[in-house]
């Protein structure tokens, strides 16, 4: 196109030079010759524009059908299951994997016989499955084999929107949204009174710090929580989790953030405001689980104990080996390694 118009200008040039010599063309009708093929030839160009455009946004359109016709893996059931009975958790033989029926599975044989209010802890290495185990239970993906049942019915058999308002999850990548504290928190429901929302940030041990804000409650917190530090954040998750009073509260590393003392604090209320809530607090310290009933020991996808602290330390090679390596180390402020205290004495 820039080729025609400016091999144009050049054949008007040198033509119109010549009849303005022979006399035969004026230099105003030359300029206004010029100005005429240069609308015609602007237009031409818009309209070849057009046509670019039609075929990218015919290659976008394309893109956004295939989304939108995209059919989920997860079907309602017709008649879907209303209320949550209670808080207990029933692994039968779970196999799962992120890709179905292809190469290793995440998690193999899983049975798990979780009962109402119990505290469960979860630990493992990284990678070890422990977040996709806590996902099956609100049902975020579906087994592969044996099932998954919450108050004693198979998650399928439940509307989602039922299950996932009583199975609560903190996950491990939290969002907060541009609002004040109160809007954030009332994400977890949406009719909640101020005294509601005081009430779970006491829980999540949120409240001391909120209380510290010139505005508190009516604090403005900025897109993803970027003016909140971490473990402030995770807190405030956690309140909004416990907003919904669940019947199940999943934490899957929710108090890696926050200090031992702090993390110490939210348990302690746990235990004492929501006795009846069955939790799952997946943790990489040894110390943010100690305190549960029972705790699972996750490695490569299988369960490789699933006990009491006390009676793992025993018979649990690995759960032995994160607790020395843990407590010989040290690794938290309140804390301090054994190497560190010598060297301060000496
Ligand atoms: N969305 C996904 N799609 C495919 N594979 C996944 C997906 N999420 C996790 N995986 C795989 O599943 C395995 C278990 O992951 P998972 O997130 O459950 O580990 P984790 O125990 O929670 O680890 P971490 O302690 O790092 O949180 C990993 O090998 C990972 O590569
Ligand atoms: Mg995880």
């Amino acid at each position: 196109m820039m080729t025609v118009i400016y091999g144009c200008i050049l054949a008007i040039s040198w033509f119109g030079a010549h009849f303005i010599v022979s006399g035969s063309l004026t230099t105003g009708n030359l300029t206004s010759l010029f100005s005429y093929v240069m609308s015609v030839l602007m237009s031409l160009m818009m309209l070849s524009m057009i046509f670019v455009m039609i075929t990218m946004s015919a290659a976008s359109g394309r893109r956004i059908a295939e989304v939108l016709n995209e059919v989920p893996d997860m079907s309602e059931p017709d008649q879907p299951e209303q209320t949550v009975a209670d808080g207990s958790i029933d692994f039968n033989h779970v196999s799962f994997s992120y890709k179905h029926g292809s190469g290793e599975p995440t998690l193999e044989d899983i049975d798990l016989h979780i009962r109402p209010g119990e505290t469960i802890g979860i630990i493992g290495g990284t990678g070890s499955g422990k977040s996709s185990l806590v996902g099956l239970v609100s049902r975020l993906y579906d087994v592969d084999s044996g099932s998954v049942c919450v108050g004693g019915k198979d998650v399928r058999s439940y509307d989602t929107e039922t299950l996932r308002n009583q199975v609560a999850v903190v996950l491990q990548k939290n969002v907060l949204f541009s609002g004040t504290i109160l809007d954030n928190l009332r994400w977890g429901k949406e009719d909640a009174t101020e005294a509601e929302c005081a009430e779970a940030c006491q829980q999540a041990c949120a409240d001391e710090f909120i209380q510290r804000f010139p505005d508190g409650y009516h604090t403005w917190i900025e897109q993803g929580g970027s003016n909140v530090s971490g473990g402030q954040k995770q807190r405030l998750c956690i309140a909004r989790a416990l907003l919904k009073k669940p019947k199940i509260l999943i934490l899957d590393d929710s108090t890696s953030a926050v200090d031992t003392a702090t993390g110490a604090k939210i348990r302690a209320a746990f235990s004492k405001k929501i006795p009846g809530t069955t939790k799952l607090i997946v943790a990489q310290r040894i110390s943010s689980v100690q305190g549960a009933d029972r705790i699972l020991v996750l490695d490569g996808g299988k369960i490789n104990g699933f006990d009491s602290h006390d009676n793992l330390l025993k018979i649990n090679r690995i759960y032995r080996e994160i607790y020395e390596a843990q407590t010989q180390s040290g690794g938290d402020f309140d804390q301090p390694a054994q190497e560190e205290k010598e060297g301060v004495q000496a």
